[in-house]
């Protein structure tokens, strides 16, 4: 192999001792598991952890379907606390110091599939029959030995296992023989301590076996693991994790994976929270390099300098499978740069590559950038700096000849201009993580045609941020960016845009003309918007996946459409992140349930139902109106008003003028039977005194003159209007008002009742003054029906007493009350 292409990276300078962030092994994880696999409402989940209840609660819903007892002082489990609760599919009882677990808990729960007790105090593995179990997880208690009860072979469906204790140092032959014939998909086993025995043959029995994660350390005799790994080569195992394999203090010897360069089936290996000597790290490389792994990574561990010149890694002579190599989090113990002399060739077939953690802030000149079929290069949560990153002593002419994927997330990058200008080096380059940066948006941005895809999460950037994007791109993400505020125009250039996320934000309301084609995915959960409308969505034709929850939903028939129209298929956190804010007495409640009639918020459906509605009423009420006479009652209400307003303007004058009689009635003699047995009855009954013609008229005088002395000393003059009086009787008048026009036009002093209807177009052209009269005047109509005759006495004496209002007002309220029950009871 030519040694000129070997490259030696001899790199001194600071190193930080990076933390990383709980990377523990299940826990957290299987929580949002059990949501996915159990929850359906948010109804059926319950948390009750860090409640310190030292019973479960015995008021749960029989609809639960999630239940969290965890870090309580719950010792002991039976029966009694969980009947009813047949829908139980998760169950998580964890630092609870539990002891007892009678042996009829689980008959209460057909559906369980998970069920978490670990970290507690059990020293026995309860008996389980639950044919829908998935994940069991045991681990962290206090039995002594990993001997599984003889009824897990009924655990058919059983994953994941969890096994562990600090007590069981053993694994017997038999321990595992119940898993025999259970597809056991992942065991993780022990508890982090140091085993004592591995009888072969035992972890051989879980033929089906796809991956094990073991926390365990083998310090005193290293043939345990050797002999581990020749059974795990006997089962479908692919992935192989160990955890604390090494600690401290341990002394390995010999090269206890050795096995690994046969075992055919192993794709993946994993190291964590361990300690690393270069000298073994040598080692371990030889068997790694030689073996079928393509996946060597380490999570967490001390790396510790104890060969004189470093990590020496040189000969290469046979194929190489080994294409991802992950290193995540790294201290270092010497606390300076790791020499590394490695032979380029070894790691030539590198696609993927991971240095996170590891203290990085400046990139090797020419080795991972030359790297000639990496795609994947990972530099995330380093000290990493634009000019760390572009080192300026290295020359980048051959920069990352096949990179797709670049993260510089949680590093120290600062201007999005420069790294804009950089990303053209890297020809192929298509997508790239800035996220958790201090990015800042310091002056245009140019970016290559072929990147696609940006991540800017959790940088400080504003509204502003959409100018200095590129249209090219397919992909955005804009979480946790300060945004307030999107427009269409913002988002109009991006016509390739597939992905946009924008989660986490403040923005309140998205643009209804929103209008990105070929849009296929769009987050705006964790923001301040309270309804998403149909319009919205209308401008984005290919959308098929749509996060939208953590918002302050207002429970109104804003969200009406959203609830009831829009399809839930789209949605990935439906319904569970959906919940009401307001109005404040739906707060809290989830959305899914909020529940309105397509009624009471659609228009255009109030309208239409509406419509028929109003016109059935308004026809109905017109019939009975018609029915019962409901113009007349309605003409005669607008006589009296008219009447009481004339009334008010008058007063004064009237009370100063003194009148022999309240009324002069003038009317032709075929109407005299009407006259004398209905009118003067009941006027003179009533306490008016009238001049009556026939009666009053002075005998030998004129009539015209008979007529003025009447009319004169009359305060009103009633008309007793018919075809005959209009006929005979009404020149007798044309003449009067000929010769009296004063008085004529004090034409309030008359009253005009109309004894039968007269149409005012059969009167004779030549009576223009009736004509006029009749127009401008307010006048009665004699009705035959006797209720109607009420009021007309009552409106008629109004007219006649216009001074004494409170007497008229009276007697009118009295007549219509008197009438509208017989009115309404017809009805
Ligand atoms: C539980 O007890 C601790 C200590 O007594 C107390 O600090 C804590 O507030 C309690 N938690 C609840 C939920 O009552
Ligand atoms: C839950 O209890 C209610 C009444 O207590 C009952 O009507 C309902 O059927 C029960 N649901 C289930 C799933 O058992
Ligand atoms: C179940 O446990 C509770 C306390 O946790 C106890 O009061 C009850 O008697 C127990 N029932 C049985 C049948 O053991
Ligand atoms: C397994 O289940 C079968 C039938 O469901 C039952 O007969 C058998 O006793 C169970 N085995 C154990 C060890 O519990
Ligand atoms: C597993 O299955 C085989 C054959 O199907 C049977 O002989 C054996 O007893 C089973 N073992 C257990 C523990 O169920
Ligand atoms: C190491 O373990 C193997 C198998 O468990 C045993 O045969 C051997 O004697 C042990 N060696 C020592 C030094 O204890
Ligand atoms: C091995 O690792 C690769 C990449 O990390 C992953 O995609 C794959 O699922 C892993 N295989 C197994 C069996 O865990
Ligand atoms: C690593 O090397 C040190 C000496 O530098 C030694 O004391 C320690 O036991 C070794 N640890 C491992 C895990 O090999
Ligand atoms: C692992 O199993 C394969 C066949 O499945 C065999 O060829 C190989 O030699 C085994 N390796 C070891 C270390 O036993
Ligand atoms: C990292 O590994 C060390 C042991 O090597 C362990 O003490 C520490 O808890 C681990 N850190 C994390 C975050 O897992
Ligand atoms: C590769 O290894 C084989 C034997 O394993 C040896 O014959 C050959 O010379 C080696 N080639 C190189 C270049 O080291
Ligand atoms: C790196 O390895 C090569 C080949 O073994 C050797 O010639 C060279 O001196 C080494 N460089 C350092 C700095 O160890």
């Amino acid at each position: 192999m030519s040694m000129e292409r070997g490259c030696v990276a001899l790199l001194t300078g600071t190193i930080a001792i990076v933390l990383l962030s709980n990377t523990d092994c299940t826990a957290g994880k299987q929580d949002g598991l059990g949501i996915k696999l159990c929850v359906t409402t948010r109804r059926g989940l319950k948390d009750f952890s860090y409640q310190n209840l030292t019973d479960v609660p015995s008021d749960i819903s029989n609809e639960t379907q999630y239940l969290d007892i965890s870090h309580n002082f719950i010792c002991r489990l039976n029966g009694t606390q969980f009947v009813g609760l047949s829908q139980l599919c998760f169950l998580k009882v964890t630092h609870c110091g539990l002891r007892e677990i009678s042996s009829d808990v689980f008959d209460h729960m057909p559906v369980l599939k998970v069920l978490d007790i670990s970290f507690n105090d059990l020293s026995f593995k309860p008996d389980l029959s639950l044919k829908q179990l998935k994940i069991l997880d045991l681990s962290n208690n206090l039995y002594n030995s990993y001997r599984l009860p003889s009824s897990y072979q009924n655990l058919t469906k059983l994953e994941t296992l969890s096994l562990g204790s600090t007590a069981a140092a053993m694994v017997s032959y038999d321990d595992f023989e119940p898993l025999t014939n259970v597809s056991l998909h992942h065991l993780i086993l022990g508890a982090g301590t140091q085993w004592r025995k591995y009888d072969s043959g035992a972890l051989a029995k879980i033929r089906m076996l796809q991956k094990i994660s073991l926390h365990a350390s083998f310090c005193k005799n290293f043939t345990m693991l050797e002999n581990l790994l020749l059974d795990l080569n006997k089962t479908q195992v692919k992935s192989l994790r160990f955890i604390t394999v090494f600690p401290n203090d341990c002394h390995v010897s010999g090269d206890p994976f050795r096995h690994l360069r046969t075992m055919t089936l192993i794709e993946n290996i994993t190291l964590e929270n361990t300690w690393i000597n270069s000298s073994f790290l040598e080692v371990l490389l030889k068997d790694v390099w030689l073996s079928p792994l393509h996946d060597l990574s380490f999570v967490n561990i001390t790396y510790n300098e104890d060969t004189p010149d470093g990590f020496q890694f040189h000969t290469i002579n046979h194929t190489i499978n080994l294409f991802s190599i992950t290193f995540n989090g790294v201290n270092h113990y010497q606390y300076k740069y790791p020499t590394i002399n490695m032979s380029f060739e070894a790691i030539s077939k590198l696609t993927y590559l991971k240095f996170s953690g590891t203290g990085m802030n400046i990139l090797p000149c020419k080795v991972i950038s030359a790297l000639p079929s990496l795609e994947t290069l990972d530099l995330s949560d380093n000290l990493l700096s634009e000019s760390g990153f572009w080192w300026p002593l290295c020359s980048h002419s051959s920069a990352f000849p096949k990179l797709k994927q670049l993260s510089l997330s949680k590093n120290r990058f600062i201007s999005l201009s420069f790294i804009s200008q950089k990303m053209k080096d890297m020809k192929t380059l298509r997508c790239l993580d800035l996220s958790f940066n201090s990015i800042v948006l310091d002056g245009g941005c140019s970016w290559p045609q072929q990147l696609t895809e940006l991540s800017l999460e959790s940088n400080n950037l504003g509204n502003d941020v959409f100018k200095y994007l590129s249209s090219n791109f397919e992909r955005i993400n804009l979480s946790k960016t300060g945004i307030t505020a999107v427009t269409q125009d913002d988002l109009s250039q991006f016509k390739k845009l597939k992905h946009l996320i924008l989660s986490s934000n403040s923005i309140q309301v998205l643009p209804e003309d929103l209008n990105v084609p070929n849009l296929e995915s769009l987050y705006f959960d964790q923001n301040a918007i309270t309804s998403i409308s149909k319009e919205v969505l209308a401008g984005l034709p290919r959308l098929n996946t749509l996060r939208a929850g953590s918002n302050p939903f207002s429970c109104s028939c804003e969200s009406y459409w959203f609830v009831s129209g829009f399809n839930k298929s789209l949605l990935v956190d439906w319904p569970l992140d959906y919940t009401c804010n307001t109005p404040p007495s739906l707060a809290g409640r989830s959305l899914s349930e909020y529940k309105t009639s397509k009624l009471s918020c659609e228009a255009w459906l109030q309208v239409a139902v509406a419509l028929p509605t109003v016109i059935v009423v308004s026809a109905a009420i017109s019939l009975l109106f018609y029915k019962y006479d409901g113009i007349w009652y309605t003409k005669m209400l607008w006589v009296w008003i008219r009447v009481k307003r004339r009334g008010k303007q008058r007063c004064n004058e009237l009370n100063s003028v003194t009148f022999c009689y309240h009324a002069f009635i003038s009317y032709s003699h075929q109407d005299s039977d009407w006259v004398d047995s209905q009118l003067v009855p009941s006027l003179e009954g009533a306490g008016f005194s009238l001049c009556v013609h026939e009666r009053d008229f002075v005998p030998g005088e004129w009539i015209i003159d008979n007529i003025i002395n009447c009319v004169e000393s009359s305060y009103k003059t009633l008309f007793v209007l018919s075809k005959h009086f209009v006929q005979s009787e009404w020149c007798n008048y044309e003449l009067f008002f000929a010769q009296h026009r004063s008085i004529s036009v004090q034409s309030d002093s008359m009253v005009f009742i109309l004894l039968e209807p007269i149409p005012m177009d059969s009167l004779p052209k030549k009576f223009l003054k009736l004509r006029s009269l009749l127009r401008q005047q307010t006048y009665l109509e004699w009705p035959s029906d006797e209720r109607k005759q009420k009021f007309f006495w009552a409106n008629l004496k109004a007219m006649l007493k216009m001074a004494d209002k409170s007497v008229v007002l009276k007697e009118v309220a009295q007549a219509i009350s008197d009438t509208l029950p017989l009115v309404t009871d017809q009805v």
